[in-house]
């Protein structure tokens, strides 16, 4: 998708012009001119109550009047002045849905008028290209009907002067995209070495650095944890290094971390069916990583940013990991392996271990962790926990920025005491109470040496029911945190 500014409606061309409409007094400077060209009709057409204007509702008009053949959508903005976020975003996929089904190639929107409360109109223009590309995502290569389904949009013509804010929006979207186009593959395509081609992909696409470590080579750095998940699949496991080098040679980089289970069938503690299909979306935090690199790369900040993913699958099997096993952590803390479905903890670690090698600035992990913290804060805000204060800081203000919500959650010592076990150092599980706190504090045993964060994107990552699909969250938030430290 291309994506440019304009500076008004009068100078722009295009297939379609997207002109916004609030449900009572003026109309905004763009939609007034395009009221005046087509004979008053619009205010008409809101006076007369054909159109109300509702926030989000839209209006096709295929050609205005002979002089001003152009077609117009018109979109409703409600009444008040400023929108929040949540309506503003309402706004945005009603325009994306809109648009999506016609025939243009070339669409203009007259975005000024949306005012969005607290944010400048750099942040406005960022976040419309973000959300307007967003919703023109579709989950094409598996369906006959594909080609008509693909939207016919190639170019965004924006109204504003904000260039970098566009391109920032529209990386984003792309990273984003990429993220979900993952997510939503089934485990049958996205393997662990899926994941890994990927990254031998991104690669040659973008000439970063990327190491591939096999079984083997897992093997012998003591990484027996990590193992342990995908002893019982027939699909090895991966960890997957890429290294964007944008800053200073020999600068300390920022390390994201992603839980990659391609497929999380509980492993010998086996889930139940229901639902069960909703595992493939267990590499959503991996995705993150990806889609985070992919917008990275596009922008080239200046700044070292090393992207790892623990990929694996967790199968039950003869050879699969049975509760009560003890394994040894390449940390050499060894675990009690109660539950193999909480698998993610035991990927994740051994990884953390091995990214004390960087003497990372800061390492962020994005995992899809625990039912519990789906009960806890739903499908708003991802889960966040931090062994440092200056990190959940520059996150939640990142968080703030991309409007990719996060929620602190905490790690008070008391917690940590659930996760003792009377045969290893630590067991994998903490009790019934608190479980994505407890899971939180397991990884927290392995990042003693850096500014940590842990983000539980299991409410966030993707929606359920007739809408299901990958989110793309939180790339909006990790692209945004890592600009932030390029600055
Ligand atoms: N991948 C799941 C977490 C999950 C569950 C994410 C539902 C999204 C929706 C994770 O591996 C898991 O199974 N966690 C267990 C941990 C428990 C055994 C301590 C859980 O949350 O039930
Ligand atoms: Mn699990
Ligand atoms: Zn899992």
């Amino acid at each position: 998708m291309n994506t440019a500014l304009f500076d008004r409606v009068s100078n722009v061309q295009a297939d379609l012009l997207v002109v916004f409409v609030p449900s009572e007094g003026v109309l905004p400077e763009s939609t007034a001119w395009v009221d005046g060209n087509a004979d008053g009709q619009l205010l008409q057409l809101r006076e007369s109550g054909v159109f109300k204007a509702g926030l989000g509702q839209t209006l096709l008009l295929p050609s205005v009047t002979q002089d001003f053949s152009q077609p117009v959508l018109l979109v409703g903005l409600g009444k008040g002045e400023a929108l929040s976020d949540m309506q503003a975003r309402k706004v945005v996929a009603a325009v994306a849905g809109a648009v999506k089904g016609l025939p243009f190639a070339e669409v203009a929107l007259a975005s000024s008028a949306l005012q969005v409360k607290n944010r400048t109109a750099s942040e406005v223009t960022a976040l419309v290209a973000q959300w307007l590309n967003e919703g023109f995502y579709n989950f094409l290569g598996f369906k006959q009907d594909d080609a008509e389904k693909a939207t016919k949009v190639t170019t965004l013509l924006l109204e504003g002067s904000e260039e970098s804010a566009l391109k920032i929006g529209a990386a984003t979207a792309s990273g984003s995209a990429f993220a979900r186009q993952l997510g939503n593959l089934p485990g049958n395509v996205c393997t662990p070495s899926y994941l890994a081609s990927k990254a031998q992909h991104f690669e040659e696409e973008y000439g970063i650095e990327v190491e591939l470590l096999d079984e083997t080579k897992m093997d012998e750095l003591g990484m027996h944890c990590l193992l342990s998940v995908g002893r019982g699949s027939d699909q090895p496991s991966y960890l997957i290094v890429m290294h964007y080098r944008g800053g200073e040679e020999g600068d300390a980089p920022h390390v994201l971390l992603g839980k990659g289970i391609t497929f999380d069938t509980g492993g010998i503690s086996l889930k139940p069916g229901a639902k069960m299909d909703e595992m493939k979306y267990d590499m959503c935090g991996a995705a993150s990583v990806f889609g985070t690199m992919k917008t990275i790369c596009e922008l080239k900040p200046k700044l070292n940013f090393t992207a790892v993913v623990a990929a694996a699958e967790n199968m039950p099997s003869g050879r699969a990991t049975k509760p009560g096993d003890i394994v040894k952590t390449m940390s050499g803390k060894t675990v009690e392996v109660l539950n193999t479905d909480a698998e993610g903890r035991l990927v994740l670690c051994d990884a953390l271990t091995y990214i004390e090698r960087f003497q990372p600035k800061s390492v962020v992990d994005i995992a899809t962790l625990t039912g519990a913290c789906v009960v806890a804060l739903g499908s708003v805000n991802s889960g966040m926990y931090a062994n440092n204060d200056d990190l959940a800081a520059d996150l939640k203000a990142a968080s703030q920025t991309s409007g990719d919500k996060i929620w602190q959650m905490p790690l008070d010592e008391e917690y940590q005491q659930q996760l003792d076990s009377n045969f290893a150092d630590i067991g994998n599980i903490g009790g019934p109470e608190a479980g994505s706190v407890t899971a939180a504090c397991f990884l927290s045993r392995f990042t003693q040496s850096y500014p940590w964060a842990h983000l539980d994107i299991a409410g966030t990552a993707w929606t359920g029911g007739a809408a299901k699909g990958a989110s793309g969250r939180p790339v909006a938030l990790l692209t945004r945190y890592l600009l932030d430290k390029a600055n």
